[in-house]
Order: C-alpha cells, then structure tokens, then sequence
C-alpha cells in the first residue's frame, strides 16, 4: 500500500515529511482516500446501529469489534471529532495490529512446522492449558500467562 510504503520510507528519511515532492502529495490523497472510506463505514454503522434501536423486532446481526466501540459512544457525543477519533482507532487496529499480528502468527507455525520437536511441546503446553476450555470458549488472561513454553522457550 502506497502509505505503508511511504511511512517505511520515512524511518530512514524523515525529512520526506516536509518536502513537498509528487510523492509528498501521492501519500497525503492516499490518506485522506483512505480516511474518507473508513470515515464512511463507521458513519453507516452509526446510521445501522441507530435504526435498529427504533426497530419492533430484535435484529440477528452480529456485533463485531466496530460496534463494541461505537456502544461505547452516547448520542450527544457523536460527531465530527467522535468519527475522527474511531477512525483513528480503526486504522490502528487494522494496520498496526493486524498484519503484524498476522505476520507474526504466520512466521511462528513456519518455524514449528520446520522444528519439530519445539511444535509437539507447544503442543502438548497448549493441551494441558486449554484442556479445562472447549475449543469455542476464547481463553482467559490467566491462560496465556501459563503457556510459558509457548512464550519464552525451554
Ligand atoms: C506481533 C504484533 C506486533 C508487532 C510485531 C508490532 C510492532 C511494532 C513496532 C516495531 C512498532 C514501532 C514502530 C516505529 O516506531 O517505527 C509498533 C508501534 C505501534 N504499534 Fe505495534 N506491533 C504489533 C502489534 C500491535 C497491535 C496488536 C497494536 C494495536 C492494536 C499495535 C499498535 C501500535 C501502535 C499504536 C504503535 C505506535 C506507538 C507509538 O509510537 O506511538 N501494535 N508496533
């Protein structure tokens, strides 16, 4: 992506920040293309969220993590900067969360799958710590800090 590429850019060249070159001005609509298509799902979400509270019947619709953070949000708080600050918060959990995250979890299995030996103990750690759960129930806290294996190495 044209952003990501420019703010990698930007560690070992920060002065690209204030130079006004043709890549200068590419990144900055990126940016606001995508700001306003962000922008635009949360304020459809607001608008969905808000019509299904005047609905008779209960709606099915399952709530994602979007609509956890807008139930956070009153209606005499709703506006341009509310937006601006869930955008912000979006594009975090999105980019900055979420392929690194994904990366990381990726990378991780490569790495078991070619030492298999370390994989049978992460395995054989996970079914002692998650033994307790169903596979459907997502693991408290306290679960993760017992996966000491998994975390740190023998
Ligand atoms: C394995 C997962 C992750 C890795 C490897 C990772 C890596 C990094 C690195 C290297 C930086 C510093 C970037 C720089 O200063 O140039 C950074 C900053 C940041 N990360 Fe992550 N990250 C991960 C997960 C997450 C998650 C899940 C979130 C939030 C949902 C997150 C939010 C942030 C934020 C907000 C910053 C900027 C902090 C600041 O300087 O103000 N990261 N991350």
């Amino acid at each position: 992506m044209l952003s990501v590429e420019e703010g990698n850019l930007r560690t070992w060249s920060p002065e690209r920040m204030y130079l006004p070159t043709p890549s200068w001005f590419r990144h900055h609509a990126a940016v606001k293309r995508l700001n306003d298509y962000v922008s635009g799902l949360i304020e459809r979400r607001w608008a969905l969220r808000r019509g299904e509270r005047t609905q008779p019947q209960p709606c099915n619709r399952r709530e994602d993590v979007l609509d956890k953070v807008l139930s956070a949000i009153a209606d005499a708080d709703w506006g341009p900067e509310a937006i601006r600050q869930v955008r912000d918060e979006v594009k975090t959990f999105i980019l900055a969360g979420h392929e690194t995250s994904a990366s990381m979890l990726a990378w991780t299995l490569y790495e078991l799958t070619n030492n298999p030996e370390c994989l049978e103990k992460v395995r054989a750690e996970a079914a002692q710590v998650f033994a307790k759960r169903k596979l459907t129930n997502v693991p408290a806290r306290g679960d993760l800090d017992a996966l000491r294996y998994t975390e740190v190495g023998g």
